[in-house]
């Protein structure tokens, strides 16, 4: 039987892996802008690490977390490992192990890698899915949450797409969280049978979930709730005041959302979604808010914290065909003949050993099949080598813009190049 990829996975083939690169590129040239020092965490951690810091009652950790059956057969390994199905556990995990608080009294750290998460597949839904991320662990001034959106809105922006919503709410803090839920166990239990079986458990585990219910009719009794701010205490209402007021003072357009509860347990204060109309049902670009709760709950010091997440294929779900292929060599050379293609093959080692991207033909290909391959690879100039050329020891260089040809002596053709590219 034909193996093939397990549901929820993709390969990502080299047409595919030019566009990854760019937006990767660009992730990366942005987290230096703004200060942000790349972090690596294994791919796997112990289970127990999300069950404490996502929530046990979350739909990640009940359903999704992808566990290991083992270690590898050599490893005596107790504890229960699961694939990472976020980055903020692990970096915080990572904050404490090092000691980072002794060492700076605030970090910026950025990440881009695979995350996995038991899902149904669907479009914009994969069980092997990629982060692109942030975490600033240690200060609780509202301008780093404002730095922090004004980072995902420029990685959006920077990667070409237009029309995304930033929706932004106040959860508050622990307090306000647990003054909430209070509020909502007591509004919504008389109303408890009108709710959609999967509200109806989230009542038990998981009450903030209903707010952001898709089902029709939770929508229209959460509706009339009114859930605004009654719950939020003086601090968390100014400190949300003043990250708003930073978001006005950049320009960084944003929506809020009284209703948007996020699918994490670590969030207290600033909680923000990223949305794009063209995604369909899993419409959300990114996500993140402030966690100051988490450093605490996992052992470490008292150290408040912001960040978020941007998924990968969603952005290139959004950016579609859009993306115009980059040119990958510099030159390609066309030979015509035996004697011709051996004196290619060897300026090829010669352009590579120059830093020129450079490749040639080894299946014989016509003329023109050679050259719908220059094109393809975007290549800006073709060295032309036939008969002609090999007995006049030259080459013939082919401007691919503007169509001009010369004839340049093989001692000048490195440079010739050089100067050109
Ligand atoms: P999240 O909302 O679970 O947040 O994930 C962030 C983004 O990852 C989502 O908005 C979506 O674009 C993408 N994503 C999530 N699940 C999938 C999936 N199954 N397939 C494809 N893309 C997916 C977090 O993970 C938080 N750690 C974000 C954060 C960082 N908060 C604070 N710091």
């Amino acid at each position: 039987m034909k193996i093939i990829a397990t549901r929820g996975t993709k390969d990502s083939l080299p047409s595919e892996v030019q566009a990854w690169q760019l937006i990767e590129e660009k992730a990366r040239t942005l987290f230096k802008i703004f200060g942000y020092n790349e972090i690596r965490t294994p791919i796997f951690e112990q289970q127990a690490l999300f069950e404490r810091s996502l929530g046990r009652s979350t739909d990640i950790v009940q359903k999704q977390l992808i566990s290991l059956q083992s270690a590898g057969k050599d490893v005596k390994e107790e504890k229960k490992l699961a694939l990472r199905p976020e980055g903020t556990a692990p970096i915080v995990r990572a904050y404490i192990e090092h000691n980072i608080d002794k060492k700076e009294k605030y970090v910026k750290y950025g990440y881009v890698g695979p995350m996995f998460r038991g899902e149904r597949p669907q479009k914009g839904r994969l069980r092997q899915f990629h982060h692109i991320g942030v975490e600033v662990i240690g200060s609780n001034n509202s301008y780093v949450d404002v730095e922090v959106i004004a980072l995902a809105y420029n990685l959006l922006m920077s990667f070409g797409i237009n029309g995304f919503q930033i929706k932004i709410n106040n959860l508050g803090c622990a307090k306000d969280k647990l003054k909430l839920s209070t509020i909502l166990k007591k509004l919504l239990k008389v109303r408890k049978d009108e709710l959609c079986e999967l509200c109806k458990d989230r009542f038990e585990r998981n009450v903030f979930r209903i707010l952001d219910c898709k089902n029709k009719d939770c929508i229209a009794i959460v509706k009339e709730l009114k859930i605004e701010e009654q719950h939020i205490c003086d601090d968390c209402s100014n400190y949300f005041r003043s990250v708003l007021d930073g978001l006005r003072q950049l320009s960084i357009p944003f929506e809020v959302s009284p209703l948007l509860v996020r699918g994490l347990d670590y969030y207290t204060r600033t909680v923000f979604e990223i949305t794009h109309d063209a995604l369909g049902s899993q419409d959300a670009l990114g996500a993140g808010g402030r966690y100051d709760n988490l450093v605490k709950e996992l052992g470490g010091p008292e150290k408040p914290a912001v960040g978020f997440a941007l998924g990968l294929e969603r952005i290139l779900l959004v950016l579609g065909d859009q993306q115009d292929a980059e040119a990958y060599l510099d030159v390609y050379v066309v030979t015509l003949g035996e004697e011709a293609f051996k004196k290619g093959f060897s300026l090829l080692q010669v352009l590579r050993s120059n830093g020129i991207a450079s490749d040639l033909d080894y299946e014989n290909a016509s003329l023109k099949k050679q050259m719908s391959r220059a094109s393809k690879a975007k290549a800006p100039f073709v060295i032309l080598l036939g008969e002609d050329e090999v007995k006049k020891d030259v080459c013939t260089l082919k401007d691919m813009a503007s169509g001009a040809q010369e004839e340049v002596s093989a001692q000048e053709i490195i440079k010739r190049i050089q100067e050109k590219l």
